[in-house]
């Protein structure tokens, strides 16, 4: 069972995406902090404002753009969320539902989804990209929380697509990239973790910590688009180096990891797995 019908939101979202660009995306992508240049990578880009759209989320965090963009990367046509909201900006962790709804109306089947995190493993430096094999949300959060159908029970043992993982880590080879795999784990923000909260997070068997994502792959299943997502690491977890974290830090490290996972996913996006 998946999410239902599409709601007269994303319905109406859709229709007006489809009356500004003549495309049908398959492939969604959501950029996380500091990944924006992806955007220039799009040919024949059409951009619309989050505003235009009903439900979607104003990002308030610096390094997001708040903008749909709807084009082509290597002939795939790809609709590119420029900027999320999170859970630390209202407080909802269903703050993506609406655009990912929509982005679902719009016949978009795979999600992709991109973060900048923090690293707690000294072979992930700040810099790499790590596949996300897994999650863990330990917090009382969920974007389904007050769903009231059963499709909110949603099985989440396979939430990142193996034949998808599996192609990345094909391109990842092709590009001489070193794509490390991990599990990724969900801290509410927007303060970062304690050196502590990191030692805890290891022995849990997390591999990266972030502020995003995990609400988004909730939903995304939920919707029954198969997922990949990536972490781009910005910083070493708190404690691991006696440096302070900063936001400051993740802008100016993501583009580093970002044009790794840029050519990664060029490289993915012209040989797309089409699902089965
Ligand atoms: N923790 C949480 N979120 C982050 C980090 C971190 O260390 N780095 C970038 N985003």
């Amino acid at each position: 069972m998946s999410g239902g019908a599409a709601t007269p939101a994303a319905q109406a979202n859709a229709a007006l995406i489809r009356s500004r660009a003549e495309l049908s995306p398959r492939i969604g992508l959501v950029l996380g902090s500091g990944l924006g240049s992806f955007i220039d990578a799009i040919g024949d880009a059409v951009t619309i404002p989050y505003d235009a759209f009903d439900g979607f989320p104003a990002p308030s965090v610096s390094g997001h753009a708040g903008s749909l963009v709807i084009g082509h990367i290597e002939g795939a046509p790809i609709a590119v969320m420029a900027g999320r909201a999170h859970y630390y900006e209202h407080g909802r962790a269903d703050v993506m539902r609406p655009a990912l709804e929509t982005l679902h109306a719009l016949g978009v089947g795979d999600l992709i989804v991109t973060n900048a995190a923090g690293g707690l493993r000294d072979d992930n430096p700040p810099g790499s990209v790590m596949l996300i094999t897994d999650h863990i949300n330990l917090g009382v959060h969920n974007p389904l929380i007050g769903e009231a159908s059963d499709a909110r029970f949603v099985g989440m043992t396979q939430a990142y697509d193996a034949a998808l993982r599996e192609a990345a880590l094909t391109a990842a080879d092709s590009e001489g990239i070193a794509l490390h795999q991990g599990v990724y784990m969900w801290f509410s923000g927007p303060s970062f973790e304690t050196p502590a909260e990191i030692r805890a997070a290891r022995v849990l068997g997390a591999d990266a910590v972030g502020m995003s994502t995990v609400p988004e792959v909730v939903l995304a299943r939920f919707l029954d688009l198969r997922v990949l997502a990536f972490s781009v690491i910005t910083n070493y977890a708190a404690g691991m180096t006696g440096a302070e974290l900063s936001h400051q830090e993740t802008k100016d490290v993501a583009p580093r990891g970002g044009e790794k996972l840029m050519r990664l996913l060029t490289r993915m996006l012209a040989a797309w797995p089409e699902r089965k």
